[in-house]
């Protein structure tokens, strides 16, 4: 994928938000950050889209996560469309801010322009694309969708925790992993240093290569 991807620092660009002027490198600040694009202001799918956010804002701020929407249009249409995404989706209120960018600079510094979708004045529109961003201010996982598939917030819930556990333990999440699940313990981690790391234990899968590189454990913490 050319452009803005994982391990790459965010560029530090200035961007109008519904809350006013932002610096990005301010607002991640020491969090991590969701920004998340979308082709255009009262489109059906965006409107769900930033509605299931605002429900689900309360769960990515108790893991202190900010988010960071962003829209093709302009703040004032941004702030009429927000009364017709919270009157959709029951009141849940869009306290996160969503940054514009009319001229599309900004979706293309940061890789989110879907090439194969224009607006009417023959621009193109911004794909929904997502990047977490670290307090260390590179990108840890992006997704890329197009127009036609509005993206599950359960499954950004889901690596915003597998990420956060990988930051503070030598560990990933296998396949299909969801919190409370076993996670996987890191290859570059020895057995030896295993038992020391893990103290609860950790149990090895027996497979035909008899390398003992599949190895699961708990983790006791959230
Ligand atoms: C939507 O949000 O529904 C949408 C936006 C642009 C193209 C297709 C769908």
């Amino acid at each position: 994928m050319p452009g803005l991807t994982i391990g790459d620092t965010l560029p530090d660009l200035e961007v109008e938000t519904t809350h006013g002027k932002l610096k990005l490198h301010d607002y991640v600040g020491n969090s991590f950050t969701i920004i998340f694009s979308h082709p255009g202001d009262f489109t059906p799918v965006c409107t769900t889209e930033l509605g299931m956010m605002a429900a689900y804002a309360p769960k990515f701020a108790e893991r202190g996560v900010k988010l960071l929407g962003l829209s093709a249009d302009d703040v004032q249409s941004h702030n009429d469309w927000i009364k017709d995404i919270e009157a959709y989706n029951k009141g849940h209120k869009v306290n996160y801010p969503i940054a514009a960018d009319p001229n599309r600079q900004i979706i293309k510094q940061l890789n989110m322009v879907d090439p194969d979708e224009k607006d009417s004045s023959g621009q193109n529109t911004p794909s929904r694309a997502l990047h977490i961003v670290g307090p260390d201010k590179k990108i840890k996982l992006s997704f890329l969708y197009p127009a036609s598939t509005g993206r599950n917030m359960d499954e950004v819930l889901r690596v915003v925790d597998s990420l956060h556990k990988a930051s503070h333990h030598k560990i990933a999440t296998p396949a299909n992993w969801k919190p409370g699940d076993p996670v996987v313990i890191s290859p570059t981690v020895s057995n030896e240093e295993a038992k020391q790391m893990f103290p609860q234990g950790y149990e090895t899968a027996h497979l035909p290569s008899n390398k003992d590189y599949l190895r699961f454990t708990n983790l006791h913490d959230t």
